[in-house]
């Protein structure tokens, strides 16, 4: 029987217990497993290799991602190290420029200790993107709605480009989750998520995750996987469960708080403009003077002023010192990225109290 995506989250870790019969998936803390003899073993030999409790997480995260393997990792960055360790050096990776700030910072790292070269672009004309791919390229790596400007990169017309050359697609789905979007079927070959965000959804789970398409890549990963070590504690992987089991309520939720702050901020005088992908609860907006950021993001009472999104509680973050710090300034503010650019992770909270919250602070800034 295949279900939905809402019954696969809602059902996460029940009746993988048979014995006792334990809805909640159980937690399995040993970190290493016995054999009965020699060339005998449950399939279990050591946690770092495979955990039963990362194990549920991550054959639920393939078949909602539409792939063949999974691969839970402590953090969103140790799920793109994970994938990044597939290259060696001289190897040539096309990067969509708007991109997550810590993204950029590991694939610098990548760039100058282990000789990737990298080439960052303007995914808005895909002429440019062919014209870039040269013999030494082997994949390109996106985020769509791109941070913080929300702009949706096409998927499937990047993939005919990638599979034309010969070429991996990595999509960063962390913003729509496999809820609203799913990569690999539009053809991509390797999906990451920072978990920590919509999937984890409490702001209290570091998680990361890399889904695949294809066997031989997944064999590859594994064995990355369990010599890197970054693997997510069979906790965490049902801290993270536990979350994933209301992903869609939640998104929706937020994503109808999102389009009615959508409204509200296009009309306020304070705003200078206002993005929104039209789906999803992430927004982002301009303030008309750079001077107001500071007050108003200090009145604010309810919404907190903080670098995460995805949560049920709603978060408001300037990415000038905080997710794009690490950009050179030129760079961020060629990419739009200015110092009046808030960006917003709506919650699940009542939008009338948001509204209120965001007006009190507005009041005060002339
Ligand atoms: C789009 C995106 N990808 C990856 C990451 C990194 O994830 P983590 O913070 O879980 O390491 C983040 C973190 O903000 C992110 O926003």
């Amino acid at each position: 029987m295949s279900f939905k995506q809402e019954t696969i989250l809602t059902q996460l870790g029940n009746r993988v217990d048979v014995e006792t019969g334990a809805v909640s998936a159980p937690i399995h803390m040993s970190t290493a497993y016995r054999h009965q003899t020699l060339g005998e073993s449950t399939g279990f030999d050591y946690t770092r290799t495979k955990n039963p409790t990362r194990l549920i997480l991550e054959e639920a995260i393939a078949e909602l991602e539409g792939g063949v393997a999974g691969f839970a990792c402590s953090s969103g960055l140790a799920a793109l190290q994970l994938v990044f360790s597939l290259f060696k050096s001289g190897d040539h990776l096309i990067v969509a420029n708007h991109l997550y700030g810590g993204t950029y910072r590991l694939l610098e790292h990548f760039e100058q200790q282990y000789d990737l070269e990298i080439s960052y672009l303007d995914f808005d004309h895909l002429s440019d993107v062919s014209a870039a791919i040269r013999t030494e390229t082997k994949a390109i790596l996106l985020e769509t709605p791109t941070n913080p400007l929300l702009t949706e990169i096409d998927i499937e017309a990047v993939s005919k480009i990638t599979e034309e050359n010969g070429l991996l697609l990595i999509v960063d789905n962390t913003f729509y989750t496999p809820y609203l979007q799913q990569p690999l079927a539009l053809g991509a070959d390797i999906v990451v998520h920072s978990a920590t965000k919509y999937l984890g959804g409490h702001n209290d789970v570091l998680a990361g995750l890399t889904i695949v398409k294809s066997e031989s890549i997944a064999e590859k990963l594994a064995e990355l996987h369990n010599n890197i070590g970054a693997t997510l504690s069979p906790f965490d992987a049902w801290l993270l469960m536990r979350g994933m089991k209301t992903l869609p309520v939640r998104i929706k939720q937020q994503q109808e708080n999102a389009q009615t702050l959508v409204k509200f901020l296009s009309n306020h005088p304070c705003v200078g403009q206002v993005f929104y992908p039209g789906k999803g609860g992430m927004l982002s907006f301009r303030l008309k003077d750079k001077n107001w950021v500071k007050p108003f993001l200090q009145e604010l009472k309810l919404i907190s002023f903080a670098e995460s999104l995805g949560g049920v509680e709603s978060f408001i973050t300037f990415p000038t010192t905080q997710t794009h710090a690490d950009i050179p300034e030129a760079e961020r503010l060629a990419l739009g990225i200015d110092d009046t650019l808030l960006r917003f992770s709506v919650g699940i909270e009542a939008v009338e109290d948001l509204i209120t919250d965001l007006k009190t602070s507005f009041a005060k800034l002339k």
